[in-house]
């Protein structure tokens, strides 16, 4: 199988899964236990805390274990403006945010806070005039991703930062989720970013494992209540495996990021030149200066699960580019954001690259759509 579909989620590394398996069998105890079993658990759940600070520039204690990208998100959300609705109750984010933002800011609305939705340009970058206009002495939260899940733009996070910095008394958050490990992000720059969402499984850990990261001292109502682990923020008993394995694939895929982001960068380069071949029956959603291990294509006047089926029959596996969210039939908010037109907009499709991709991989691809274009060009002249 070729498997195109790593915004999705990814293949495990074989060296975290062993991890996992080991500190399954081995360090099992609750890492909460005063015994030496919880503190041998704990030993390990500390040292993964602090290689993952270490590889975020952050200090251990703010870095904090989550279930996933999504809980990262919905608690960053809530939780900063729970614990700051005393200063005000207006957020600003964006109009291409994760459904795990949208959601949790319709939530919000629908319990008194204002928010305002950063319009996207046709590349899917947010405006900073636009941002720095929407600032108000109430905004208590600023929340932009970093990287479009389902067509790769990168939004300028740095300059985001500085100007909600002098501007307000924001915390900025960034859903870093499909930038992390494929891109790099200035954490530690007292101008950057406040807090950072993560998730495992899109860098080759396991699901049901993320991460919410901080600059400074985490200022969050907690979402889950209950032991009060995690300093207090998160209750629930640690998952250790799940930490051990997150810090482990992290720490892979920092190291691996300069050779990876070369060949996404060709794979890219290589598919816009290729996909440009077809004039305008194809049409590319994603801008050449975005995430290079994103690219989103829509052919003209053609749903996206023809196509989707017939890779598939060549085993070949891509998705809809919203698929790490659901499974929605009806057009998604990103492609109607970016107003696509008509006959390109229910087509659109994610190629999405990961640390197990090959040339001979993209290479089959090409080949393989060549001759389904080829197959629907003559169905269509018969
Ligand atoms: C940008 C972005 N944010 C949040 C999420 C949610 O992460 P998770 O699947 O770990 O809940 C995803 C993926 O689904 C994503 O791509």
């Amino acid at each position: 199988m070729i498997y195109l579909d790593n915004s999705a989620t990814t293949r495990p590394y074989k060296e975290v899964l062993t991890t996992f398996m080991q500190v399954n069998e081995l360090y099992y105890a609750n890492p909460a236990s005063i015994h030496i079993a919880g503190v041998e658990a704990n030993t390990l759940l500390v040292k993964a805390r602090e290689q993952i600070a270490q590889l975020l520039k952050t200090e251990a204690n703010h870095v904090l274990f989550t279930a996933g990208g999504t809980e990262s998100n919905n608690f960053a959300f809530y939780g900063v403006a729970k614990k700051g609705n005393f200063r005000g109750k207006h957020i600003i984010t964006t109009e291409i945010e994760h459904p795990s933002i949208l959601e949790a800011a319709k939530r919000l609305e629908s319990e008194g806070y204002e928010i305002d939705y950063l319009k996207p340009d046709k590349n899917g970058v947010i405006s900073l005039d636009e941002l720095q206009e929407k600032l108000r002495k109430e905004t208590i939260l600023v929340s932009i991703m970093h990287v479009n899940n389902e067509m790769g733009a990168i939004q300028p996070i740095a300059e985001a930062a500085t100007i909600i910095h002098e501007n307000s008394r924001a915390m900025f958050h960034v859903d870093a989720i499909q930038s992390f490990g494929k891109l790099s992000i200035a954490f530690n720059d007292e101008a950057g970013p406040d807090i950072l969402s993560l998730s495992g499984h899109k860098i080759h850990a396991l699901k049901g494992s993320g991460v919410i990261a901080f600059r400074k001292k985490p200022m969050l109502e907690p979402l889950l209540v209950g032991g009060g682990q995690e300093f207090g923020l998160r209750s629930g008993t640690v998952a250790v495996p799940q930490a051990v394995a997150f810090a482990k694939a992290a720490r892979l895929a920092i190291e691996a990021l300069p050779l990876q982001l070369e060949k996404y960068k060709k794979w890219s380069a290589n598919l816009h030149a290729y996909f440009a071949q077809f004039g305008t029956d194809v049409f590319v959603l994603s801008p050449k200066n975005g995430a290079a291990h994103i690219l989103s294509f829509s052919v003209r006047g053609l749903k996206g699960e023809i196509l989707i089926n017939a890779l598939q029959k060549r085993n070949i596996i891509i998705s809809t580019s919203s698929a790490c969210s659901s499974k929605q039939t009806k057009t998604s908010h990103v492609v109607e954001a970016l107003n696509v037109d008509s006959q390109f907009k229910n087509g659109v499709l994610r190629l999405s690259f990961g640390a197990f991709t090959t040339d001979e991989e993209i290479q089959a691809f090409k080949e393989v759509f060549t001759a389904i274009m080829k197959e629907l060009k003559g169905a269509n002249e018969r």
